[in-house]
Formats: C-alpha cells, structure tokens, sequence
C-alpha cells in the first residue's frame, strides 16, 4: 500500500522535497538553492522558472535516492514561502513577470499611501494584517502598473494571481488547478479571515480587480492531482499550508497558548489562539494557524524578515567563513564582547516595528572587535529579535512558559541556550527540525488515511533537547537594553 507522503518545501532560498513515512520519520530528502535577483535597493525576485524547475528536480531526486516509485507515493503535500506574488497566463502558464518576494519593500511608497488614506484600521479589521509591502496584494498592484502585458491578460479574464503554493499547484497539475489554502490566502491582505472569502471591497481599493483569484480551500483537502506526466503517477496533492503555519503543524501546535518559532531565511513566531482571532494592540499579525474541516484555528504572528539571511549575508556577502557550521566554533572564540550589535534590517524591520525604510546597521566596534565577534553579533541579532517579539506578544496577554524551536539555525546549541537565555524562557528543540515540511505531509496525510487525526500527530511529536534558562537577570537586561539603543539607531519612524 502507498503509504509514504512527498513533502514540497518552497523556501525563499532553496527547494526541498522530503519523503515521509507512516511514522512521520524522514526517508529521504533532496534540495537545491536557486538564484536570488536584487533588481534594486529594497527589491527581491525570483525567476518563477527556476522555483518550478528546483521544485521539480529535488521531487524527481529523492524519488530517485529513496528508490521509490511515484505510485507508491500516497499523496503530496506543498508548503512554500508565503506571500510572493506570482501572476501568470491562463493560456500558457507563463509568468508575465518575476516572482516578487516577500522582503521586496519596492510597493512602500504605496503601502504609505493607503495608511495616509486612513485604511490601517479596515485593512487589519478585516485581514489581521497591518499595511506593508511584505504581503501581496500591493505586490499585484505593481505588477499591473508596470507590467501592459498584465492589464491585456486582465482584460481577457486570463490573469492568474497565485501564491507559490498555487503556481506549483497550476503547474503540477498542469493548469487543471487554482486553489490555495486559508493559511496562504490569509497574508494577502485581500483575504477576510473572519468571512473566509477573499474581500471585495478591498481588492477595488487596491485596485487589483480582474485577476483571478484562487479557490480558498482547507489545509487538508483535494487540491488536485499532478499530472501523470510530470512525476510518473497521478498523485493526489491533499496537503496544503505557508510554511510557517506548517510549522506549527509539524511543531505539533494544537492547543491555545501553544508557541512555536522558527529560524529560516526569517524568522517567524506563531502562537495558536484557538477559535478567537486576536487583535494585536502591539503590531503583531492576527492570522489563520490553520484550518481543517471547516474550522478556522487562529493565530498571532510576529514576523522577522532577516535571521538566517544574517548569516548568509557574513558568509556570502562579507565572506567571513565559508559554512554555517563555522560559525559555532567562531562564537565560541568570540571575546564576547556584549557592546558589539549587528542589526539586520537588510530589507527594512519587520515585527513589532514595521519600518520598511530602516536599514542594517553594525554598532559598538572597537579595535579589537574580530570576526568572531561580527560572527557572534549576527547570531545573536536572531535572540535579540525574538525576545522583541516576545515582549510585544506578552504585552498582548500572550504567556509563555516554554518556547518551540526549529529551523535549519536551531542545530547550533550556542543560538538555542543564547535565546533561552535571551528570552528567559525554556526553548525545546524537536527531533525533526524540518517541521515545515512535516507540517505538510501531516496535513496530505490526514486527508487520506495515512495520518489519522492530530492527536496521532501531537504523540509523533519528540523533544530532542531542552534548554533552560543559564544567564541571571542583570546581564539579560544589560545585553537587552544595548540592543534596543542599537535599534533605535535604525529606525526611520517612531513607534
Ligand atoms: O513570510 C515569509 C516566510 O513564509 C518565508 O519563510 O522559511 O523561506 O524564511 P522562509
């Protein structure tokens, strides 16, 4: 009986696919990084070619490397980066423009318009959201102000919007599909999270009429069925989620108050608030945890744009070491020198200050600051980020006893006890780190019989390692309170 689950993990720097068994144990996983395009200060795409052909080739090679056959696959489940904003041909399939990514600040100017208008209450009263760049729909609106392909497509009734989520599922299923799931609809900011449907009276105040938007449906439902000429078999795709609400899944985030965090290219942290969607007082994200048989489950988000990019940035940018697993050795040489910040508001800062125009800033260097204290400043800025949005999301009536980690960060033990540290908070590490993509194939799964409910989920749940709190009170404070003067150094507007 096919009882393994294909897992599609489309991040903002890589592709993954990761094949999954019964027992929700990893079998075998393939990834491949892609080309990141900086057109300008404060813009990001990618080649939406290049998403499908990664996406392709890693699905193709761990079938490959596992030795399975695509029949024996039960389902496919799709979890990707949230919010970049495709939009394509009905007829061909074809992109008319690059995907613009989720760092992309190139729509601020607009956002900053629409909060002139007075629109921030309605846009978040409906959406949970606040106004930025970060979501899509002022992504859409650029596309069809600079784009006339776009606005002929438009007028034929032939233009597709989709998240990542819905083009990999147009071109799985070879343009038989366009769905998406609530969680990815939710951060369009064209999406009523309370009503479930996508809302017309904000898609006119965009100005985003006429495209066509994608089918809402449930996180773990029939999407459709890829095509039998693309992996071999007709595989149902059942499983659906962004991938931070998939993290929360595979973190085995059920119940209210339950929290997880996740270190990536950003980091995002998302508490599970049950059936009530939660007005943030302090500028989190009110958004949907997931939804299953109908039912919305909702959550709080705070979202940092760069965390694992900080790293990529010393390595790739600075050149100061050549893999992310130096960087552990290198911290541990460091002086520990406390007076050194890296803030990395490469793309502008996200939660709890939503400052699309602030930029990155390295502060309190002396003669003697090394690279191992550059190195050790960069993974700490990921602490230093998290513990903001613990605050905001404390003085939200959010408590915390514990903290759920994962991400491909997380196998650092020195960033784990700094954040436990940092936050004064317990941090439990899982065994399977890759939560997202077990997130993903526990909702393709559920839908058809390989997982049978999300108590079967929360028992395949396993701690790997605890870390308790170490640092005493003074020195937490103190390390704090630099690395809020070295925000405020950054910021281009007051809170
Ligand atoms: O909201 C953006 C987020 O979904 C991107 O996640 O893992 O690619 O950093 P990641």
């Amino acid at each position: 009986m096919a009882n393994y689950i294909l897992a599609i993990d489309q991040g903002t720097t890589s592709s993954r696919a990761i094949v999954f068994d019964a027992k929700g144990k990893r079998i075998g996983q393939a990834q491949e990084e892609f080309t990141q395009i900086f057109p300008n200060d404060g813009w990001v795409e990618h080649n939406p070619e290049e998403i499908w052909s990664s996406t392709l080739s890693v699905c193709v090679k761990v079938l490959k490397d596992t030795g399975l056959h695509a029949q024996e696959i039960a389902a496919i489940g799709i979890t990707n980066q949230r919010e970049t904003t495709l939009l394509w041909d009905k007829e061909t399939g074809k992109p008319v423009y690059n995907a613009i990514v989720w760092q992309d600040r190139r729509t601020s100017k607009f956002c900053q318009s629409l909060v002139d208008q007075d629109l921030s209450d309605k846009v978040q009263a409906k959406t949970g959201l606040l106004i930025d760049p970060y979501f899509s729909a002022t992504k859409i609106r650029w596309i069809l102000d600079n784009v006339p392909e776009a606005i002929v497509l438009r007028d034929k009734g032939n233009l597709m919007f989709g998240t990542v989520d819905s083009f990999l599922l147009w071109r799985l299923t070879n343009g038989q599909s366009h769905k998406t799931d609530a969680t990815n609809a939710a951060r369009t900011m064209a999406f009523n999270i309370h009503s479930q449907e996508w809302d017309e009276e904000l898609i006119a105040l965009l100005g985003i009429e006429g495209v066509n938007f994608p089918e809402v449906m449930d996180c773990s439902a029939d999407f459709g069925v890829s095509d039998v000429n693309i992996l071999g078999a007709a595989i149902p795709i059942t499983g659906m989620a962004g991938d931070q609400q998939a993290a929360l899944i595979g973190q085995a985030c059920f119940e209210p108050g339950m929290v997880k965090s996740t270190y990536g290219t950003g980091c995002f942290m998302i508490i599970n608030t049950g059936d009530k969607a939660l007005k943030s007082e302090h500028k989190m994200l009110t958004t949907v945890g997931y939804r299953l048989n109908g039912k919305v489950t909702y959550a709080l988000e705070g979202s940092i744009f760069i965390a694992g990019a900080a790293i990529q940035w010393l390595r790739d940018g600075l050149k100061l070491f050549t893999d992310a697993k130096e960087t552990k050795a290198l911290a541990e040489s460091a002086n520990n020198d406390d007076s050194v910040y890296l803030v990395p508001a490469f793309t502008g800062l996200g939660a709890p200050y939503w400052d699309p125009d602030a930029r990155g800033a390295m502060v309190g260097l002396t003669r003697d600051t090394s690279v191992a204290d550059i190195v050790s400043a960069g993974l700490r800025s990921v602490c230093y980020q998290t513990k903001d949005l613990v605050g905001a999301m404390e003085q939200d009536g959010a408590q915390f006893s514990s903290l759920r980690v994962d991400g491909g960060m997380v196998i650092n033990d020195l960033v784990v006890q700094f954040l436990s540290d940092i936050l004064g908070i317990r941090v439990e590490r899982p065994k399977v780190t890759e939560t997202t993509a077990l997130g993903a194939a526990f909702l393709a799964g559920l839908h058809v019989g390989v997982y049978q409910s999300i108590d079967e989920i929360s028992e395949l749940w396993r701690v790997d390692q605890v870390f308790d709190v170490k640092m005493d009170e003074d020195r937490r404070n103190a390390l704090y309170s630099g690395w809020l003067e070295a925000i405020g150094r950054v910021k281009t507007k007051p809170e």
